[in-house]
């Protein structure tokens, strides 16, 4: 008997299965599986696809991934926790992704993560309590000439500093409140000048 090192065989099916929750956002996911003609190299592809509809690759989705892929869960695991673009944590509105591969970190990078943590009281693979920042921390995003290397919101950014950083965190943030603001001082304005509509 042979010890396989490699996933099995694929065993292409029949026909996809509805997933039993009925959530029809397993459907986008389908839609790529057969794409890809539900091909086990097409894994990387299908996670992303998975990310993109639910924000992170929870358990259930990973054991469905794996089984419409017949590659073992294990498997499927490892690929998505050994690439930093994939989470296994519910993200929050904002994403910062700080390099700390080594030409980024002898250029302050864990100053960087510093500052982030203690003026936004985040852990990296964390996310604030109001749900507006998670920050995490990668190995060499590619981009070495440009270090020290973050991604916030998709974009990549060179040559920060933990000033930067935090100053650029904070317009994001503070955009975020000023957005919500308008709703509260309108409510302020019906309620303390009973009938005189004048902003306070
Ligand atoms: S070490 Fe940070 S981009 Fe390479």
């Amino acid at each position: 008997m042979s010890v396989k090192t490699s996933p099995p065989p694929r065993a292409r099916p029949q026909a996809a299965r509805e997933h039993p929750s009925g959530d029809p956002r397993f459907n986008l996911i389908d839609r790529t599986l057969k794409r890809f003609s539900y091909q086990q190299d097409a894994l990387i592809e299908v996670l992303h696809t998975a990310q993109e509809t639910f924000g992170f690759l929870s358990d259930d989705l990973l054991i469905y991934v794996a089984r419409q892929l017949k590659l073992p869960l294990s498997w499927v695991y490892g690929v998505a926790t050994f690439y930093h673009f994939f989470t296994l944590k519910p993200q929050g509105k904002h994403t910062c992704i700080v390099c700390m591969g080594t030409a980024c970190y002898v250029k302050r990078a864990a100053e960087i993560v510093a500052a982030l943590q203690q003026a936004f009281h985040v852990e990296p693979g964390g996310t604030t309590a109001d749900g507006l920042l998670s920050l995490s921390t990668a190995r060499c995003l590619g981009s070495c000439g440009l270090a020290p290397v973050l991604v916030l919101d998709g974009e990549v950014l060179g040559r920060e500093t933990p000033e930067s950083t935090l100053e650029r965190v904070r317009q994001l943030l503070l955009a975020e409140r000023s957005e919500a603001a308008p709703s509260a001082n309108d409510d302020a304005v019906h309620v303390t000048n009973g009938g005189i509509h004048e902003p306070i």
